[in-house]
């Protein structure tokens, strides 16, 4: 292993210059160059690339976003297109890959890989933490921080004025944002993809809490969640219950900004220097991830097919201390 090539593609994430940071450092430790490449596989089909070394990260472990820019790349789902990277990859004498991103980043890498045989190695950083083969993913735990930090606030106006709020929260598959922000923060009902959920089962909530005396209340919604839109539920909730006042709220991107939490810096140099590592012994086409705390490699093919199952404790304990 001579020549390693990082780049960020997809959603990025807070985190992601802490694992470029660590898959550098770790490469110049072990005697192996190193290129950024920017603006993901864009950049990697352009030739987009910059040398980089242990000062050329220095400043950046405490940075949102992603130094390298980040992509979703047309062209690199044509044949043609990986073509034009794999030519690159050759004029630059580029043996492996680090990918860090989400299910299409791998998507892609995978495909890259069995086709032109460059060694690709995953790092899963989307804050959506929809990855299987690792408990966490990078940006998760700083969404998720964001994220409750906006809701107690909206918690604050929506008290003074018995308020109801639909929050809605990122996750256009998953609900992991959703149910843990839901349960941090309080919320009377949590709607994600992975439960079918009914309005029925939601308006039952609405009278309960009401019978109880609740004067305001919060429901999370999580983005990809296929009962209605938010500001749907909103309506047929008005229409239901016309004596709620009602407001909806969607977070959007900001939940994708931000300086990193300690967790995913440390996931995330965790996660940079496995990939190096597991480049070093011949690995090619996983995922580096941490489970129970240690690091282990996945199959890129099993990381972007399976998936991790909501845990069914948060389900119900939601549900319990909502009242
Ligand atoms: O993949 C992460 C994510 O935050 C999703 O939850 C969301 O649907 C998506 O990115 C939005 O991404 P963009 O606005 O960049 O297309």
């Amino acid at each position: 292993l001579k020549k390693i090539g990082v780049l960020t593609s997809g959603g990025d994430a807070p985190g992601m210059n802490a694992a470029i940071r660590a898959v550098v450092r770790t490469a110049h430790y072990y005697k192996i160059e190193c290129v950024g490449i920017r603006g993901g596989y864009t950049g990697l089909i352009e030739g987009n690339f910059t040398k980089m070394g242990p000062r050329s990260v220095s400043n950046i472990i405490n940075l949102g976003g992603t130094i390298l820019r980040s992509a979703r790349s047309a062209e690199f789902r044509t044949p043609e297109g990986r073509k034009k990277a794999y030519e690159q990859c050759v004029a630059h004498n580029i043996d492996a890959l680090v990918c860090i991103g989400g299910d299409g980043t791998f998507t892609g890498a995978l495909k890259f890989s069995e086709e032109f045989g460059i060694k690709v190695l995953g790092v899963p950083g989307t804050i959506d933490n929809d990855i299987f083969g690792t408990d966490f993913t990078i940006g998760y735990d700083t969404a998720l921080n964001t994220a409750i930090d906006a809701i107690d606030k909206i918690r604050d106006t929506a008290t003074s004025h018995s308020r109801v709020f639909f929050v809605e929260v990122m996750g256009r598959d998953a609900g992991f944002i959703a149910l843990n922000s839901g349960i941090a923060t309080g919320a009377l009902d949590i709607l994600i993809p992975e439960q079918k959920d009914s309005l029925e089962q939601m308006f039952e909530t609405f009278e309960k809490a009401q019978k109880r005396g609740k004067t305001s209340s919060i429901v999370i919604v999580a983005e990809g969640e296929q009962l209605a839109s938010t500001y749907d539920l909103a309506k047929k909730t008005k229409e239901k219950f016309p004596d709620y006042d009602i407001r909806v709220s969607i977070l959007g991107h900001i939940q994708r900004g931000g300086a990193p939490s300690c967790a995913d810096r440390v996931l995330a140099s965790r996660l940079g220097f496995g990939a190096v590592i597991g480049l070093m012994k011949g690995l090619t086409n996983v995922m580096a991830g941490i489970r129970s705390n240690d690091l282990v490699f996945t199959p890129i093919e099993d990381a972007i097919t399976k998936h991790n199952e909501i845990n069914q404790d948060l389900l119900q304990i939601s549900e319990v201390l909502a009242m």
